[in-house]
C-alpha cells in the first residue's frame, strides 16, 4: 500500500472514531448502563472494514468523506450491533470479542440483547437524520432501504438464521455461499452501495460495477474469517481461536480443505479486482482493501 493511501486510511480510521463517538449517547444520560455498553462495545476496537469501504468508494467517486460520516457510522452500529448478538449463549456463545470480554460477559446477557437492539435503531436514526448527509431525500431514503435489506432476514439477519440452523450439517458449496453472501457480504455490500447513492448522476454502470467488486469482497471476507478462525491465535485475533470446530460450524477450509479455502479467496480477490478495471488510480485504496481483506491476520 502507498503511503499517500495508508495516510488516506489513518485519516478515514480517526475520522470514524470521532463520528462514532459523537454519535453515541453519553453514558451519563439515563439509562447509564446502557449507554455505558453502547460505548464500550462500539468504541476503541475492530478494524472498521465497512466505513473504511464507505470512504474509499467515496473517494474512487470523488465524495468528501465529510457527506459519508452518517453511513460510514450507520452500517459500524448496525456491525456493532451484530456481533454482540452473535457472541451471545444462545448463538456463538463467545466471551472474547475485539481483546475484551464481550458485553453479556462484561455486562449481562439482557444488557447485551438491549445494547444490541439500541444500536440497530441508532443506525437508522443516524440515517435519517445525520446533518452530514447531503444527498436529497430521495438518496437518503435509497440509504435506509439498501441498509434496512442489508440487515434484516434477506440479509445479514437471515444468513444468521442459516449460519445457526446449519451447525453440526454438512452444506453443499452453494449452500455455504448462501449463507456466508447473507451473514456477512450483505452489510459489506451495502457499505459500498450507500456511498455510490451518496453520488446523485451516478452511471448505473459504474454502480453496478461497484456493486459486483463489493460482493466478491463480501465473500472473501468471511471466508478469510474461516480460515483465521483456524489458523489464527486467540490473542492476534482479539477472539477465541478455533470456535467453529468446537461449535460445529460449516466454513469454507471444512468444506473445501485449508488449500482450497485460500485458493477461493484468491479467486475472490482477483474477479473483485476486474470490476474495478474501469477505475484509474482513483480505485487503488479499493483495490488495496480487497487484497488487505485476503490478507490480513485479524
Ligand atoms: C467479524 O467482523 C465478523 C464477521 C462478519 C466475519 P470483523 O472482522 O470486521 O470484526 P471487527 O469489526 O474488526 O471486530
Ligand atoms: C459472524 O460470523 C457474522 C455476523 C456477526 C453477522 P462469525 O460468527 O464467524 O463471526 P466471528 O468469527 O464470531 O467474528
Ligand atoms: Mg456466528
Ligand atoms: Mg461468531
Ligand atoms: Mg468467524
Amino acid at each position: 500500500m502507498s503511503n499517500a493511501l495508508k495516510d488516506y486510511l489513518d485519516f478515514c480510521q480517526n475520522r470514524v472514531e470521532t463520528a462514532l463517538e459523537a454519535r453515541l449517547p453519553s453514558d451519563i444520560i439515563l439509562p447509564q448502563k446502557l449507554h455505558l455498553a453502547m460505548r464500550y462495545t462500539v468504541l476503541d476496537g475492530g478494524k472498521r472494514m465497512r466505513p473504511m469501504l464507505t470512504y474509499g468508494t467515496g473517494l474512487t467517486l470523488g465524495i468528501a468523506p465529510e457527506a459519508l460520516d452518517g453511513p460510514a457510522c450507520a452500517v459500524e452500529f448496525i456491525h456493532v450491533y451484530s456481533l454482540i448478538h452473535d457472541d451471545l449463549p444462545a448463538m456463538d456463545d463467545d466471551d472474547l470479542r475485539r481483546g475484551k470480554a464481550t458485553c453479556h460477559v462484561a455486562f449481562d446477557e439482557a444488557t447485551a440483547i438491549l445494547t444490541g437492539d439500541a444500536l440497530q435503531a441508532l443506525a437508522f436514526e443516524t440515517l435519517a437524520n445525520d446533518p452530514s448527509i447531503t444527498a436529497s431525500a430521495e438518496g437518503r431514503l435509497k440509504m435506509i432501504t439498501v441498509l434496512a435489506k442489508a440487515s434484516g432476514s434477506q440479509g445479514m439477519v437471515g444468513g444468521q438464521a442459516i449460519d445457526l440452523d446449519s451447525v453440526g450439517t454438512c452444506l453443499t458449496l452453494p449452500e455455504l455461499e448462501n449463507m456466508h453472501i447473507h451473514k456477512t457480504g450483505a452489510l459489506i455490500r451495502a457499505s459500498v452501495n450507500m456511498a455510490t447513492l451518496a453520488k446523485a448522476d451516478i452511471d448505473p454502470n459504474i454502480a453496478k460495477k461497484l456493486d459486483n467488486y463489493a460482493k466478491c469482497i463480501g465473500l472473501s471476507f468471511q471466508v478469510k474469517d474461516d480460515i483465521l478462525d483456524e489458523e489464527s491465535d486467540t490473542e492476534t485475533l482479539g477472539k477465541t481461536q478455533g470456535k467453529d470446530k468446537d461449535n460445529n460450524k460449516p466454513t469454507y477450509p471444512a468444506l473445501l480443505g485449508m488449500a482450497g479455502a485460500k485458493q477461493k479467496a484468491q479467486e475472490l480477490h482477483e474477479q473483485a479486482l476486474d470490476n474495478l478495471s474501469v477505475f484509474g488510480g482513483e480505485a487503488d485504496l479499493l483495490r488495496d482493501l480487497s487484497l488487505y481483506i485476503i490478507q490480513r491476520d485479524h
